[in-house]
């Protein structure tokens, strides 16, 4: 009879002490003495390990020899209460295969600190060790958390294209698709690369966010999301940025920027407290981590909170919202901008924020999340709907201790005419954009949405320090390894 095989997280959980299991996993560690060998074993299900123990009278020292960091094996045994420090349980084993050596020498994973640059050049290791566990099945968890989010709001997740014609911000930093020969493409007359010959007979480009699509889904079926990969072509070599990334994207009919707002907000907060209710163990791993990485820094750079309360300060604060024009009274006034201490002067009404005024507004005047809006038309996209006064428009950014911007939105323009207006004033193409004009000329409705960094709140949630850790498989300016 084959045996069922029981998932670590599982027999953690829900311990039948005496009766018979398997297990299957990869080797921390093995210790011991010519009598007894105790083997850690790991199988992602949780941060936790289990304790194998073999009597080496029962287990041949053949098999064992093979027992190494890294190698993956089956274990069967009974469960016992451990008389051991640090677990509850552990299995008395009665018969280990070894399904898959992993060569002492040559396995580049040791059970001792690694640094997270070096791990980021072994991508099939680096999911093995605690941290990037504790980051993937809380990255699972937040997924999951959203879904059930909007779900729950009946909100319905919409799967807009990857491969776009359109450049939904209009910052033109986008990825070029094309299965064209690149030694030599066909030419048009005037010698430019002849697109019609083109596999969609046009230019195509990854897509920089779903909203434009989600528009016209909000638009029939009132409340709907996208979450998925977007591209973005920038050259920014930051801890917060990524050029493949995952979003976010509720799109609402019927909702101004303050619903807007109240619905961002409601997200932050229901997916931290997902976070504090369901991922504990991982995220006591993080906070520990944290501890040690800041205990490292000097006095003055150490963060005052540890992960857990930055989490709750979260959950428990009203986010401040301001406009744009009041931030910039704020900054201008501020102490670091009178001393100079700003790369970047805060000195004129219309200047974009830089991260170093989001941060200080954060981090030291507020101290908690701000909602910034009614932002300068001139910094802000296209489709954000024009205020009265002429020169600010509908956007909302949602800045986070620590990060910086974590979320950007904005109530949409849904009067035709304005939009064609700013359209040309900012020299977007209207040719290529009729599908989307369309829902202004048949029965356009007030409408508002946003975008969420699912990395950027990773980063916050799992309290890491480069958003390269919290991907699976980072893609950023020259890198694009595996
Ligand atoms: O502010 P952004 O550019 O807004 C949009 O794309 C809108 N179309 C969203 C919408 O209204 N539906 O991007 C939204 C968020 C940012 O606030 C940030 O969290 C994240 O996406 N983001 C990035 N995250 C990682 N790497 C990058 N290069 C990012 N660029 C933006
Ligand atoms: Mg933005």
């Amino acid at each position: 009879m084959k045996t069922v095989r029981t998932k670590i997280k599982a027999l953690l959980e829900n311990p039948e002490i005496g009766s018979d299991v398997n297990v299957k996993g990869w080797v921390r560690t093995k210790r011991g003495n010519k009598f007894l060998n105790f083997i850690a074993l790991n199988d992602g299900s949780t941060i936790n390990s289990l304790q194998i123990v073999v009597d080496m009278e029962k287990i041949s020292e053949d098999i064992l020899k093979d027992v190494t960091t890294g190698a993956s094996i089956s274990a069967s045994g009974k469960i016992a209460e451990s008389q051991g420090a640090g677990q509850s349980i552990e299995i008395q084993a009665e018969s280990i295969e070894v399904l898959g050596v992993a060569d002492p020498e040559a396995y580049p994973l040791q059970p001792k600190k690694h640094s997270f640059e070096f791990l980021r050049e072994i991508a099939h290791l680096r999911p093995r060790t605690n941290t990037f566990g504790a980051v993937l099945r809380l990255r699972h968890a937040m997924s999951y958390a959203v879904h059930h989010f909007f779900n729950g709001k009946g909100f319905y997740y919409l799967h807009t294209p990857i491969i776009t014609g359109s450049d939904a911000e209009g910052a033109g930093e986008m990825f070029r698709v094309t299965t064209l020969d690149p030694i030599n493409p066909p030419l048009t007359e005037e010698g430019k690369v002849d697109y019609k010959q083109d596999f969609f007979e046009k230019e195509t480009n990854l897509t920089v966010s779903g909203q434009l699509e989600g528009e016209l889904g909000a638009m029939a079926l009132s409340d709907i999301y996208t979450f998925g990969p977007t591209f973005r072509a920038e050259n920014s070599n930051t801890t917060r940025h990524l050029a493949e990334f995952w979003m976010i994207e509720p799109e609402m009919a019927f909702y101004d920027l303050e619903d807007n707002m109240d619905l961002a907000e409601e997200l932050l907060k229901y997916l931290v407290q997902y976070a504090l209710d369901n991922c504990a163990d991982d995220l006591a791993f993080l906070e520990k981590r944290l501890l040690d990485e800041e205990k490292s820094k000097p006095a003055i750079e150490r963060s005052e909170m540890t992960l857990t309360e930055k989490l709750k300060l979260i959950v428990d604060s009203e986010f401040v919202r301001i406009t744009y024009t009041e931030a910039f009274d704020i900054l201008r006034n501020s102490k670091p901008n009178k001393k100079k201490k700003f790369q970047f002067p805060v000195d004129h009404w219309g200047t974009d924020l830089q991260s170093e005024h989001e941060r200080y507004l954060v981090e030291k005047h507020f101290k908690k999340p701000v909602i910034l809006t009614d932002y300068p038309s001139e910094i802000k996209s296209f489709y954000m709907r024009q205020n009265d006064d002429g020169k600010t428009v509908g956007a909302m950014d949602i800045l986070f201790p620590g990060i910086g911007e974590m979320v950007g939105g904005s109530q949409r323009e849904e009067r035709l005419d304005k939009l064609l207006e700013r359209m040309d004033d900012m020299g977007i193409p209207k040719d290529e954009m009729d599908w989307y004009l369309d829902t202004r000329r048949f029965g356009t409705a007030p409408h508002s949405g946003f975008g969420l960094g699912f990395e950027r709140l990773m980063i916050f949630v799992t309290g890491m320090g480069n958003i390269r850790d919290v991907i699976p498989f980072p893609r950023t300016p020259g890198n694009a390894e595996y």
